[in-house]
């Protein structure tokens, strides 16, 4: 454990409820707030604990779970029963699907966040810390608690310019008012469009959806970097994991033209 680390540590003992410092962006997973083991000795008989292991929080390389998600990447973690209530709006053009919206990497995401699995639960272990109870370790809270995402930014969607898309604005610049008076849709920028400060693209960061056809979808993993290696925003108290910075909300405007 390094110097920094160790501070670190000491001071989120010391101040409580304090959110870890110090992720670095694009550094990877050990050290960031995905390391789980930063968060200290989760039952002090549980082998993984011992020797430290970050990947295995939620990967395993064998006896993975094969069972009840669409997509397991080598997958160690209790994956969340929870069903869940997508966001809704007068104005939204997407269809979201509440039966369908979690696959790919976002119900894995809810494994953890959705505060029903302890996030020290993996392999045969079952942990005691969830995100949402009430103690000095975690410092956000639960996104969809109970599994509601209905105050969330909307995922699950098809993500497509093609006829009935919504996403049909250009890569770059502003869209033609003329020809585009009617719809909304030509004001999100099509999934060629690359996030800011980025060669990464938005397509590369959609879900091929079974259920969908194989059609691109919104999911969590479309904002944020669960392993920290393209986060593109500060270090800092907090990062977010964000594949475009939140300066000057660069992320937000790597699609929608506002
Ligand atoms: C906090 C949970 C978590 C930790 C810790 C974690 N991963 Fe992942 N990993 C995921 C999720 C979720 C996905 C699904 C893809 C995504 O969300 O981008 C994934 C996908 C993957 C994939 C397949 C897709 C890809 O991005 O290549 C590999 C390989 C992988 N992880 C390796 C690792 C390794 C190696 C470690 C440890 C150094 C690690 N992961 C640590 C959650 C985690
Ligand atoms: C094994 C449990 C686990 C999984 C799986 C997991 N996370 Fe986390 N995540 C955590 C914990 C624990 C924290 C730290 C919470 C705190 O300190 O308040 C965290 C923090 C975060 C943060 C806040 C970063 C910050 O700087 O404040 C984001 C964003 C995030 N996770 C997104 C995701 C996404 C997206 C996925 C899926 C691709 C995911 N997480 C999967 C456990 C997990
Ligand atoms: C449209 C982009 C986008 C999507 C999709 C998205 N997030 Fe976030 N998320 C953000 C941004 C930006 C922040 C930084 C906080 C802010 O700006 O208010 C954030 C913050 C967070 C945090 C830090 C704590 C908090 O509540 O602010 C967590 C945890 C998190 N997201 C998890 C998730 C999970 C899990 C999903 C999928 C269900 C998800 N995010 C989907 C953009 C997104
Ligand atoms: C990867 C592309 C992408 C990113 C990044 C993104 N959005 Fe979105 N956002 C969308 C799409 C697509 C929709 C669905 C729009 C629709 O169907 O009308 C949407 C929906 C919304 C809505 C709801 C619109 C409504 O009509 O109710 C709001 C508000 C919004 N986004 C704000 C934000 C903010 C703020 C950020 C940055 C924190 C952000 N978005 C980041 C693509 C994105």
């Amino acid at each position: 454990m390094n110097r920094k680390l160790l501070a670190a540590l000491s001071f989120v003992a010391l101040a409580g409820t304090a959110a870890f410092a110090g992720t670095e962006a694009g550094s990877g997973v050990p050290g960031s707030i995905h390391d789980m083991t930063i968060y200290g000795a989760y039952g002090s008989g549980d082998p993984e604990v011992q020797q430290g292991r970050v990947c295995a929080y939620c990967h395993t390389p064998h006896h993975a779970i094969t069972e009840g998600n669409d997509y397991l990447p080598l997958w160690s973690h209790t994956v969340t029963t929870q069903t869940f209530t997508p966001y809704a709006s007068a104005t939204i053009d997407a269809n979201i699907d509440p039966t369908t919206m979690m696959e790919g990497p976002s119900k894995l995401c809810m494994s953890c966040h959705d505060g029903s699995v302890a996030v020290d639960t993996h392999y045969a272990f079952t942990g005691g810390k969830k995100l949402q109870q009430d103690d000095n370790l975690f410092s956000t809270p639960a996104v969809g608690e109970k599994g509601n995402l209905s105050n969330d930014h909307p995922i699950g969607f098809i993500y497509d310019d093609a006829d009935g898309g919504i996403a049909k604005g250009p890569e770059t610049g502003n869209p033609n008012l003329e020809d585009h008076v009617q719809g909304k849709d030509e004001w999100i920028r099509n999934k060629n469009a690359t996030y800011a400060g980025s060669g990464l693209k938005i397509a590369d960061r959609l879900w091929a959806s079974a259920s969908q056809g194989g059609k691109p979808i919104m999911t969590c993993a479309t904002c944020h970097d669960v392993h920290n290696k393209k986060n593109k925003d500060k270090a800092g108290s907090t990062n977010y994991l964000l594949l475009a910075t939140n300066e000057g909300s660069a992320l937000c405007l790597s699609c929608h033209i506002k």
